[in-house]
């Protein structure tokens, strides 16, 4: 048969068609939406829900329990806020200018576009309805914008990585959670700390340093009546070797309420159970009347039901110290305010933990209407919808797309954030390595080297690509020590896919740009600081692109810990600007020092000569990796 030449077009153009088709399909398909925050009207009518995977942000009506409305943006959302007349939508996009997209609600239009910083992770607004914050991650401030010009009229320091913020009621304080520990961590005391920022002279009034162990601080919110700011995070127990999880061995989930008139730290609860541990907590939300505090928890993928005036309560009945002309109570655990945050039982007859219906796994954010509490869940593209009724809970689950098959990556990023991998749901991978398999600013005595020698958690982007792994090179590969990981600090036994699909996720990973570039490149410290790196010769030992030969030595920097027969793997230093404290013991806050101090005897390259200012250059580059 012979085609006529048009024939042959229409062939083409068909089969066009067909291919656009399909890499259409495949587009959607992968579409996941990812909720990462969902937020209720001024009016309580409509729930907004930021898809972080998916470029929009959906409008669910909370009487129809149905999605009515997309507004479609041009980048992943994570972060939102309603303007306090309802009329504005504003949806932050991270990035490394991340933009704040400014929707018209009514036509869904763009009406403008702010720009803030590095990695918007949270945005609120000021009780009068004037300012807007962002809260920039990898710049460690917030950014205020005045809303009718949309210029940026301040910026306020935080510590490191903040992650979350909130406003009192009367618009007078700020609280800026910060993610992780800062300083050396093997002195014993880490943790991290809440900003307190005076919203009128814009002055950080305190830090407030959170307990010992503190860590993976993930959200803050004021109390209805602007007395208490209660946050999630964990209460690591990092002194303690590695040896089992029971009752909380390595790490438990915990709260601290702080007492906003005082500014300080009423006490802190753990959310866990004697027998049964509650990972990840993350979202908080509070009941209008301020009766109940709502908590997720990611790891476990349950929301805790905490009746707030009887834990405040409880916590105010009990002595600074133990009265001995009493009788000694041998029932009741915490005797003394400092007893309240070892014990597990504290929330007993206080708060109704509720699992999640099989379908709805990962709640990262909640909003609570009336006695309704609705947790948007990642992974699952679900909303739960729960009635707080402590004596007959109910809940539903609402599909907001779809369901779609996990890719073997999206597998992989569940189980490593998925506590019920784990012995009693005490911790989950991400527990000890946030952010995407990053690290929590600790050090743990893992068994696989030994007892009695704690290591700094390592990043594991590029672990994959880099072996041996562990900072001994004590696995031979990171496969290794995923399945060991599993076994070994989960404390449960998997099937191989669990294993296989983290290691797809980790091999996913892609370093976030340091936000030491200008616009992208390096600046021009960091530019002769690259020349340096080459002259000092860093690049033998730390060769890009990956920087590390993947080799073992002593350069030198040894703990009371270390055997004289220790060698040393060479860590890749890309994303060094976001994994301190630094070394293997993390004995090293800055890099300045180990250039300085730390090497006296130009063991870790030929330092000895440089001056300050080529000094600060080379760290300059080093930040920029
Ligand atoms: C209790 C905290 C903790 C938990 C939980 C944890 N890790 Fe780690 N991980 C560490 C520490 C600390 C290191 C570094 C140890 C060293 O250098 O010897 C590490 C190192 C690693 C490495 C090697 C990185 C490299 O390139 O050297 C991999 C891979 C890893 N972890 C994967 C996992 C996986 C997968 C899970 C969950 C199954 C997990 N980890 C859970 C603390 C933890
Ligand atoms: C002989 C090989 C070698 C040379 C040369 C070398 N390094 Fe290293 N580097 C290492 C090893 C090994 C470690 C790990 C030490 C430890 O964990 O205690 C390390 C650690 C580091 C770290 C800490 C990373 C972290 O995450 O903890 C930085 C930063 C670093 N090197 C930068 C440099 C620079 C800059 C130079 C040149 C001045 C340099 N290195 C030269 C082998 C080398």
């Amino acid at each position: 048969m012979v085609m006529s030449k048009y024939g042959k077009y229409k062939w083409v153009l068909m089969k066009g068609f067909f291919f656009l088709y399909l890499s259409l399909n495949f587009a959607f398909s992968a579409d996941y939406l990812s909720p990462s925050s969902i937020l209720k009207s001024p009016d309580e009518k409509v729930l907004y829900i930021a898809c972080s995977t998916a470029s929009k942000v959906i409008a669910f009506n909370v009487e129809k329990e149905s999605v009515t409305k997309t507004y479609q943006l041009k980048e992943n959302p994570s972060a939102i806020v309603v303007s306090r007349d309802g009329k504005y939508l504003f949806a932050g996009c991270p990035s490394s200018e991340s933009a704040v997209y400014v929707v018209d609600i009514e036509t869904g239009k763009t009406v403008k576009k702010l720009k803030t910083g590095h990695t918007v992770k949270a945005l609120l607004t000021s009780p009068d309805g004037k300012r807007l914050y962002a809260v920039n991650q990898f710049n460690n401030n917030v950014s205020e914008f005045d809303i009718e010009s949309g210029k940026e009229t301040r910026k306020f320091p935080a510590v490191r990585e903040p992650i979350a913020a909130d406003i009192s009621p009367d618009g007078k304080l700020m609280v800026i959670v910060n993610h992780l520990p800062m300083g050396r961590a093997d002195l014993g005391i880490a943790a991290a700390a809440i900003t307190v920022v005076e919203l009128d002279s814009g002055n950080v009034i305190k830090s407030i340093q959170l307990p010992n162990g503190s860590t993976d601080l993930n959200d803050i919110k004021i109390s209805p009546d602007g007395r208490y700011a209660c946050v999630t995070h964990l209460l690591s127990r990092f002194h303690l070797p590695t040896t089992q999880l029971d009752r909380g061995w390595m790490n438990t989930n915990a709260k601290t309420i702080i007492d906003l008139k005082t500014l300080k730290i009423l006490n802190t609860v753990l959310l866990d159970n004697v027998d049964r541990g509650a990972a990840n907590p993350f979202a908080i939300g509070w009941t209008a009347d301020g009766k109940y505090l709502c908590i997720t928890h990611s790891g476990t993928h349950e929301v805790s039901i905490i009746n707030f005036p009887m834990l405040i309560d409880k916590l105010s009945k009990l002595p600074e110290q133990v009265d001995h002309s009493k009788i000694n109570d041998y029932i009741t655990v915490s005797k003394t305010v400092s007893d309240v945050p070892n014990d597990l039982s504290f929330l007993v007859g206080l708060r109704t933990r509720l699992k999640l219906l099989d379908s709805d796994k990962c709640p990262r954010s909640i909003a609570v209407i009336g006695t309704r509490v609705y947790t948007a869940n990642y992974f699952t593209d679900t909303i739960s919808i729960t009635e707080i009724n402590t004596q007959n809970p109910h809940f539903k689950s609402v599909k907001l797309a779809p369901q779609k098959e996990w890719t073997i990556v999206r597998k992989g990023e569940f189980y490593f954030n998925d506590a019920s991998i784990c012995f009693q749901g005490w911790q989950t991978c991400a527990s000890c390595h946030p952010g995407d398999g990053r690290v929590d600013g600790l050090n743990w005595d893992l068994l696989n080297d030994g007892i009695g020698n704690p290591k700094n958690t390592r990043s594991l982007l590029f672990s994959h690509k880099t072996p041996p792994a562990m900072s001994l090179g004590i696995r031979e590969t990171a496969y290794t020590a995923v399945r060991s990981g599993i076994k070994s600090i989960l404390f449960t036994v998997q099937q191989e896919d669990v294993a296989h699909s983290i290691d797809e996720y980790l091999k996913s990973l892609k370093p976030v740009p340091s936000p030491y570039l200008v616009n992208g490149s390096l600046s021009k410290s960091a530019s002769r600081g690259k020349k340096i790196f080459n002259q000092a010769g860093c690049a033998e030992c730390h060769p890009p692109p990956l920087f590390t030969n993947m080799k073992q030595y002593n350069v030198g920097i040894k703990g009371e810990f270390d055997k004289p027969t220790d060698l040393f793997d060479t860590p890749t230093l890309i994303e060094v600007w976001r994994t301190a404290p630094y070394l293997h013991d993390g004995s090293a806050d800055t890099l300045k020092e180990l250039f300085t101090v730390r090497n006296k005897n130009n063991q870790h390259g030929i330092t000895e000569n440089l001056s300050d200012g080529q000094l600060n250059d080379l760290i300059e580059y080093l930040l920029s990796i």
